[in-house]
């Protein structure tokens, strides 16, 4: 139960209605047992009177009429308190699930990239909606009917012992053995949920993975396979799942059974007693099975709750799995107003991704002052966009330093850096909504004419009113594909209207011929003259402009210089800048 006590917190925190609800329990149970007591009354009512203690009839009548009414009225007074009951864990195990779900959710958002390149999707989706449900169950239904069954039982046996100390004893023989049951029936099931729920979080990965690569399953003509694939994974989740229930069945059967026990052994040893003259009524006897099917319920719930608090254990474990992760990358500094200007330095940085152990930098220099343009160019996979992610500080170098403004990136307030970064990647993401709101990411309160003015910068407007409902336009799932172009430009605009004062473009005009291109940077030219640029890309046309341009191979500066020393320079620069040109003209 190590992993349940993280929710202590929130049971702290509705300690209130939480305590409040025991009242109403305690109140709900004491009503609950007057039932057998007063039937006991009336059955030693009856005996009296066949014994000739009572002489009228209608004296035992009065006496049935009247308690018949407290019954009802004890029922009704334990219905209400019931129902307030709910009203309070079921409304707390709500508030719970509330605050443990903005906790995960928060913790997703802060931790870094990493991260979410060991884990997928699927599994991500799991643990905040399954799991949390699961430990729902934990802090609503579990701990109610823990309460109720808990304070039934103290509240019963304490008026059973209070009227027959020994009838009690013989009735109560039966329940070490159940509880011995429990204890080994739920270690069973904690082991089979736990693995359960590590299934279901590969199958909801391979499920949504499966509808994100529709276009390709379909292209490539292998329904059938994913199709065979889902079924082994359903069948194999069918069949944990089998296993679980199999072990669950035992309980309740189990539970009845050593209940029926009870239930003779009161008969048997209450009747011994009477005859004997150790119990004075038969009406004890009566009272005595009512408890002890009163207890039939909260016993068997005991399985129950105890499965549903394994499974709550087993999903919390996974929830504090992701909830104890440390973010890679720190924010160190405290919230400035200073703002960032732009000047960019890497002094000798080397960088490894550590999950391939790739070194994807080595030893790189370079420098650019505030309002220049760096274009940086190399075969694929030589670490260009590597050069940009660390600018982003999307990851922390491991060695040499990267300075903004001349100090250290470490040192900078995080979200002031980003705040100053207009990052377009490599491949350029679209929320599923309009496109306005996908400009507008950028800038939370832009107006309607920057909306209009950053898509127009990017060239992508006249592209947009084309469209029958324009800027109105849903993208993504529920809308229309946008062509990888215009993704890119409306990525653009995005970008560029937080009017940041340093852009990163990765590569983001491949799909777009080079006379958009040209305007496109003639325009960002215009508008972006005292702010710093980055610039990935193939295309010698998209660097030819810049005022410093790196050529990387395999994560070194292989050649660097201005358009003109390179050309002078001869080399991978001037050979790609010829092709490029020919190919232009022909
Ligand atoms: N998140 C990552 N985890 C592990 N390795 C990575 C990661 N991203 C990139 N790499 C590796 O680092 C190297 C450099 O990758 P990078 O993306 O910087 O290349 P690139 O120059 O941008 O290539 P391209 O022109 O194809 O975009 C590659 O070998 C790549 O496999
Ligand atoms: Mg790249």
């Amino acid at each position: 139960m190590k992993a349940l006590q993280s929710l202590n917190k929130y049971l702290y925190k509705y300690r209130g209605r939480l305590f409040l609800g025991l009242i109403i329990t305690i109140g709900a149970r004491v009503f609950a047992v007057f039932t057998p007591q007063l039937i006991r009354k009336s059955t030693n009512a009856i005996e009296d009177y066949v014994n000739g203690d009572i002489a009228r009839v209608d004296i035992v009548k009065d006496k049935l009429l009247m308690n018949i009414g407290l019954i009802v009225g004890a029922a009704l007074a334990s219905a209400i308190f019931t129902f307030l009951m709910r009203q309070t864990f079921i409304v707390v195990s709500r508030y719970i699930e509330y605050d443990l779900k903005n906790e995960v959710y928060t913790q997703y958002q802060n931790l870094s990239l990493d991260f979410y390149k060991r884990n997928r999707t699927g599994d991500l989706m799991n643990r905040i909606s399954e799991d949390v449900s699961k430990v729902r169950m934990y802090v609503g239904p579990a701990l109610m009917y823990g309460v109720q069954t808990l304070t039934l039982f103290v509240v019963v046996i304490y008026f059973m012992v209070k009227a027959a100390p020994t009838l009690t004893l013989y009735t109560l023989i039966p329940f070490p053995i159940l509880s011995f049951a429990i204890y080994k029936l739920s270690v069973a099931i904690n082991k089979r949920s736990a693995e359960i729920q590590r299934f279901l979080s590969h199958l909801n990965t391979y499920t949504q993975e499966s509808f994100s690569g529709i276009a390709v399953i379909k292209s490539y003509g292998i329904l059938n396979r994913f199709n065979t694939n889902f079924e082994q994974l359903s069948n194999e989740s069918k069949e944990k799942n089998v296993n679980l229930a199999k072990v669950e069945a035992i309980f309740f059967p189990l539970m009845v059974l050593l209940i029926g026990f009870s239930n003779l052994f009161v008969i048997y040893f209450g009747g011994m007693q009477y005859i004997e003259g150790k119990i004075e009524n038969v009406g004890l006897i009566v009272e005595f099975l009512l408890y002890v099917n009163m207890l039939t319920w909260p016993v068997a719930s005991v399985g129950w709750i105890t499965s549903m608090i394994q499974r709550a254990e087993a999903s919390q474990e996974r929830i504090n799995e992701f909830l104890s992760e440390e973010p890679r990358i720190k924010n160190h500094a405290p919230d400035t107003s200073e703002s960032i200007l732009g000047e960019i330095e890497f002094k000798n940085v080397s960088f490894t991704y550590e999950d391939t152990n790739i070194v994807a930098l080595k030893d790189v220099s370079f420098k650019v002052n505030k309002g220049e343009t760096l274009a940086i160019m190399g075969k694929t996979g030589s670490g260009k966009s590597t050069i940009l992610e660390l600018i982003g500080r999307l990851y922390d170098v491991n060695q040499g330093e990267i300075l903004i403004d001349g100090k250290p990136i470490e040192n900078l307030n995080l979200n002031a850096l980003r705040e100053q970064l207009g990052y377009v990647p490599q491949d350029a993401f679209l929320f599923s909504s309009s496109i306005r709101d996908n400009i507008k990411f950028g800038k939370a309160d832009a107006t309607e004419e920057d909306i209009i003015n950053a898509a127009k910068n990017a060239a992508v407007h006249d592209n947009i009113i084309e469209f029958n409902k324009g800027y109105d336009t849903v993208l993504g799932e529920r809308g229309i594909t946008l062509s990888g172009g215009q993704k890119q430009r409306v990525s653009i605009a995005r970008a560029i209207i937080k009017d940041p004062q340093i852009v990163l473009f990765d590569d983001c005009l491949s799909a777009v011929d080079t006379e958009t291109e040209e305007e496109i940077f003639n325009k960002l030219n215009k508008i972006s003259s005292n702010k710093t640029s980055v610039v990935v890309s193939h295309r010698a046309s998209s660097a030819k402009n810049a005022n410093h341009i790196i050529i990387l191979e395999e994560g070194r500066i292989l050649e660097e210089g201005t358009h003109s020393e390179l050309l002078e320079k001869g080399g991978y620069y001037k050979d790609l800048y010829n092709k490029q040109l020919s190919e232009k003209e022909s």
